[in-house]
C-alpha cells in the first residue's frame, strides 16, 4: 500500500516567528505586569491592558509579522488591529490557570525576557478533545494527530499566534529567573463578511438613536447579489428595529 495522503482537517494553527528587531525597550515595562496566579482575578494597581499603546514602534513591529502571517496562510483580506496587550510576570513555583480569551480573533505571546530550560512552557489543550469520548494515550509517539496538549518553550525573541478560542496556561515555572512575556489579542476591523453575516466595525460608533440612524444601504457581496440593509421600511417589513408606535 502507498503511503496514505494525510489532512489534518480544521487545524487550529499555532504560527511560531522569531523576532529580529531591537524590542528590550519593552524589559522598561515589566513594571507593568499581572502575576500569575492573579490571571482571572486581577487585583494590581500597577498592570495595564494596554501595554503596547506605550511602545508604538513595537506595537507595529509585532503586528507586521502577524500581517505576513495572515497573509501568507490565512487570507484575511480584511485589516487587524491590536486590542488589549499585557504583560505576565512568573516567579519561581507559579503556574497560571487554564484560559482562554474573549473578544479576540487571534492571540499571540512575545517573549522579550531571558529564560532557560527550567521555565515553564505555554501549554494549550486541544478544543475538540472533549467531542472524543475515547481515552487512548500513545505509548510509542505524541504527534499533531493523536495529541491534546501541546507545550511550547519561551525562548527570548520568540513570538507566537493562536487561535484565540484555544485553552492555555502556562506550566510550572521551575527556573530562578523570573518569566516575563507580553500577550495581546488581534481583532479584525473595517466591513468583512457576507449576507447576514456582514459587518462594518464603524457601526460600533453609531449613537443608538435608531430613527436618526436608519439608512438604505446596498451592500454588494462578492457573489455579484445585492441586499438592503436595515431599511426600516414598516410598508415591506413585517419586522423593524426600535419603533414603539
Ligand atoms: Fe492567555
Amino acid at each position: 500500500m502507498e503511503d496514505p495522503e494525510v489532512i489534518p482537517m480544521f487545524s487550529s494553527p499555532l504560527f511560531n516567528v522569531q523576532v529580529e528587531e531591537d524590542t528590550d525597550e519593552l524589559n522598561e515595562s515589566n513594571s507593568y505586569y499581572i502575576g500569575s496566579s492573579q490571571q482571572g482575578n486581577v487585583n494590581k494597581t500597577d498592570y495595564s491592558f494596554r501595554i503596547l499603546d506605550r511602545h508604538p514602534r513595537i506595537k507595529n513591529i509585532l503586528l507586521s509579522y502577524w500581517k505576513r502571517v495572515n497573509s501568507e496562510y490565512l487570507f484575511n483580506e480584511c485589516e487587524h488591529i491590536i486590542t488589549t496587550s499585557w504583560i505576565t510576570k512568573t516567579e519561581k513555583s507559579e503556574y497560571s490557570q487554564v484560559h482562554w480569551h474573549k473578544n479576540s480573533y487571534f492571540s499571540a505571546v512575545y517573549y522579550h525576557g531571558e529564560y532557560d530550560d527550567k521555565c515553564g512552557d505555554i501549554m494549550f489543550q486541544s478544543p475538540l478533545e472533549k467531542f472524543n469520548d475515547f481515552y487512548t494515550p500513545s505509548s510509542r509517539q505524541n504527534n499533531i494527530f493523536n495529541s491534546d496538549v501541546w507545550g511550547i518553550k519561551p525562548k527570548k525573541n520568540k513570538l507566537i499566534f493562536f487561535p484565540s478560542y484555544v485553552s492555555h496556561q502556562i506550566s510550572g515555572h521551575d527556573s530562578d529567573l523570573t518569566r516575563y512575556s507580553l500577550a495581546f489579542n488581534i481583532c479584525p476591523v473595517g466591513k468583512y463578511g457576507l449576507g447576514d453575516s456582514f459587518i462594518d466595525t464603524n457601526w460600533y460608533g453609531e449613537k443608538p438613536n435608531i430613527k436618526e440612524n436608519l439608512i438604505e444601504e446596498k451592500i454588494e457581496s462578492n457573489t455579484g447579489w445585492s441586499f438592503d440593509m436595515l431599511s426600516g421600511n414598516k410598508n415591506t417589513n413585517n419586522m423593524y428595529p426600535g419603533d414603539h408606535q
